[in-house]
């Protein structure tokens, strides 16, 4: 049961660990799935940040005596489970890149959601180098939604939206 702020507190921060480590496991998959080399190098550069920010995170879990919790965070899980199933009834190609970004936006808005709502829990807490720690992560992934945003507008072309014949 959690019984306070500081509890919860705690448990955002093993939320967003999972969050970031799941993060970690799925980007390589989709960096070798994607079509394009702007989509690959977005995807490649994130998991570059997305190393460091699972460390940042260790590091605070680390300064608060904490162990690392659950290894998985079910919403992400849910969402990573639901592009699969997607991706493998999606042709390669443009509708496939379409839907890696489309996957990716929605698990950077998951990310950043987490990270806010910790952020607010350690700023009423007084913790403010934790809510520093955590701004800094969700502007981060902010920044990698407007790649990702910019990747497909540039990158996909029309023919995406034409309904592809079935054999
Ligand atoms: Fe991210």
């Amino acid at each position: 049961m959690i019984v306070d702020l500081k509890e919860l507190y705690h448990e955002q921060l093993r939320e967003i660990l999972c969050a970031k480590s799941q993060m970690v496991a799925t980007l390589p998959e989709y960096s070798r799935l994607a079509g394009s080399r702007q989509l690959r190098d977005v995807l490649n550069r994130h998991l570059s940040v997305t190393r460091a920010q699972r460390q940042q995170l260790l590091d605070l879990l680390a300064g608060h005596g904490l162990d690392h919790g659950s290894d998985e965070f079910r919403p992400m899980r849910g969402l990573i489970r639901g592009a699969k199933l997607q991706l493998a009834r999606t042709l390669t190609g443009p509708v496939r890149e379409a839907v890696l970004i489309a996957s990716a936006i929605r698990l950077e808005h998951l990310e950043i959601a987490c990270c806010e709502s910790g952020r607010l829990s350690a700023t009423r807490l007084g913790l403010d180098d934790d809510a520093q720690v955590l701004l800094e992560c969700l502007l981060e992934d902010h920044e990698a939604v407007e790649k990702l945003t910019t990747t497909g507008t540039e990158s996909i072309s029309p023919e995406a939206s034409h309904p592809v014949a079935h054999a």
